[in-house]
């Protein structure tokens, strides 16, 4: 596996795979990879003939006072877990690399970004999509693998591609979790063992949600209300930013529930902040 530091190394690479007619999967990260990472990993390499993994902690998308500077690394563990994955390349640049003296250009979706973590993270959006056009421009991917954990940022990059012509096609996979429910994720390790414990109530929160959806309720009021109270039950609950019931493609909120919609939560148990979702798909087959 290849390990490159520089934009240019690691353009060359990209433009050698494809002068050999090789398609190339790409999957971003920050690192600290766990199996959720590497699900996206085993698409990518089911799906196209050379992976690159990026880790890159972009320190755009940390809005002021947030978890930048105690966002977990592990580089050595990181490439040791790319490596036996069976990943081509991973890209691993420095800040400064990345945003040299001088820079100053920012992409941004302006409507799927006002709703949900864009509403309580102020230009969050707006460093990820510009981080990841940019990580784009380098990798040349020709297909780009997202977890649906992070719901909103895969439908924000999606239209980002959508509407600047990006050729890249975005492939959404599914979360995954621990034993218990609880969605994996590198701000996990934030957890107490008693906050982590709690922290469960969010997946089966959203779960009782989704039933009562699927047995027909449909005021998305009612729905948020049970959802609320089950979670404010948890001590260490810290606070919670959202419960919502939104539109599955515009991500906007839904009073009355005739279509298929995400149920998200945020919410922080001690310091850490955790989000989870579920898609509930109406009418299809109670199995499927
Ligand atoms: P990061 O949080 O490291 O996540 C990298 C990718 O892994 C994202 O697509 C995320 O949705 C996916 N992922 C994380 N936990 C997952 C889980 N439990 N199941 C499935 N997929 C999961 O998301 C980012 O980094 C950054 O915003 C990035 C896109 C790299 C831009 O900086």
């Amino acid at each position: 596996m290849k390990v490159f530091r520089t934009i240019s190394e690691m353009q060359s690479y990209s433009k050698s795979l494809h002068k050999d007619g090789k398609t190339i999967g790409f999957v971003p990260t920050m690192g600290y990879l766990h199996k959720g990472h590497l699900s996206l990993v085993k698409k990518a390499k089911e799906q196209t003939d050379a992976v690159v993994v990026s880790i890159f902690v972009n320190p755009t998308q940390f809005e002021p006072g947030s978890d930048l500077n105690r966002y977990p690394r592990d580089e050595k563990g990181d490439i040791d877990k790319l490596e036996s994955n069976g990943v081509s390349a991973v890209f691993i640049p420095t800040v400064k690399e990345m945003y040299p003296e001088g820079y100053q250009t920012y992409v941004e979706v302006t409507e799927l970004t006002k709703n949900l973590c864009g509403r309580f993270r102020p230009g969050h959006f707006k460093g990820v999509t510009t981080v990841v056009l940019k990580l784009f421009n380098i990798v040349q991917p020709d297909k780009a693998y997202f977890g649906k954990k992070d719901y909103q940022q895969f439908r924000v990059i999606e239209r980002m591609c959508r509407d600047l012509n990006i050729n890249v096609q975005i492939v959404p996979c599914p979360i995954v979790r621990e034993k218990d429910g609880l969605a994996m994720s590198s701000r996990n390790i934030y957890l107490s063992k008693e906050e982590r414990k709690d922290a469960t109530i969010i997946h089966r929160a959203i779960e009782k949600g989704k039933k009562m959806i699927l047995e027909n309720e449909r005021d998305a009021k009612k729905v948020i209300e049970t959802m609320e109270k089950m979670i404010r039950e948890k001590k260490t609950l810290k606070k919670i930013d959202y419960i919502s019931i939104v539109d599955l493609h515009t991500l906007k909120d839904v009073s009355f529930i005739d279509s298929d919609v995400l149920i998200a939560v945020a919410a922080y148990f001690g310091s850490a902040r955790l989000i989870d979702n579920a898609e509930v798909i109406l009418n299809a087959d109670y199995d499927a």
